[in-house]
């Protein structure tokens, strides 16, 4: 019995380890961007600001409209007044007109299909690499996760213009360089840096779920998979009690 409770207790354990997900990318200074992927409201909103922001440069090519109204309960007239700005139809993919071709010549790379950035950058990857759009000394946007991004600041208007201050570090070998302390708005936008980081939020929550749109319903699932075990096991438990009743 003494070693029947161990083995319970080693399992439980071992369990919640097996369900931790690791970030694909890491990197230096990536913020904690308290996507939350089961609330509907956020991916919602973070549906219209993709289709309003960022479709037009990036596709996603793996996810239909259909299955957008489906997950985040929106009704086909809903997806269709508010998500749809071009001729595709509700069964189709999320597609863009843009030539890669000219949108290379354009921006000096072709912005990639975001289909599975959630999965390779991580929501918090792509929240921090939103708040980290700054104007440079050569005047051009630059990217302090994405240095030197080919993407200008597309939400410039919603956050402003920030500029970088810098101070002096001095590397262990005796090297001084400029690095950037903080940001400083120099052009303030129609929202808070409050209310532009709940922007950024809701944008990671949208590409987390459209990275892997099963796992809306993988987690759910999880709940009763982890009740059945527990039960299973106490079936289990009871059944052995049984057999060696006799042996004793
Ligand atoms: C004007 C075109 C354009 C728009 C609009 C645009 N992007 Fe981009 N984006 C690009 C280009 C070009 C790159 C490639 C940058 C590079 O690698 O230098 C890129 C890169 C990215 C990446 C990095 C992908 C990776 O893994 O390297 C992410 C994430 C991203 N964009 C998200 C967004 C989001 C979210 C929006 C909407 C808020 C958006 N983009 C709007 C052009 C655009």
């Amino acid at each position: 019995m003494k070693k029947f409770a161990t083995y319970l207790l080693i399992a439980a354990c071992i369990l919640p380890l097996t369900s931790m997900t690791v970030s694909a990318a890491g990197g230096a200074n990536v913020e904690h961007s308290g996507v939350n992927i089961n609330d509907k409201a956020s991916l919602q909103r973070g549906a219209k600001l993709y289709v309003n922001y960022c479709l037009g440069c990036h596709a996603i090519a793996y996810m239909r409209y259909n299955r957008l109204s489906e997950d985040l309960g929106l009704s086909e007239e809903m997806v269709m007044e508010n998500l749809v700005f071009s001729d595709a139809k509700f069964g189709e993919t999320m597609d863009i007109a843009m030539d890669a071709e000219q949108a290379k010549a354009w921006f000096g790379k072709a912005p990639p299909d975001l289909s599975l950035v959630g999965r390779s950058r991580g929501a918090d990857w792509i929240y921090s690499y939103l708040l980290g759009f700054y104007k440079d000394e050569s005047g051009g946007w630059n990217n302090t996760h994405l240095p030197n991004a080919s993407m200008p600041n597309v939400l410039w208007s919603l956050q402003g213009i920030q500029t970088p201050i810098y101070r002096q570090e001095t590397s262990a070998g005796g090297f001084t360089q400029d690095v950037i302390d903080h940001f400083k708005i120099t052009s303030p936008g129609t929202q808070s840096p409050e209310e532009f980081k709940l922007t950024a939020r809701d944008i990671a929550a949208f590409l987390d779920y459209a990275g892997e749109p099963a796992k809306l319903k993988r987690k759910g699932v999880g709940v009763w998979v982890i009740l059945f075990l527990a039960f299973f096991t106490f079936i289990a438990y009871l059944l052995k009690a049984e057999y060696w009743r006799d042996v004793h």
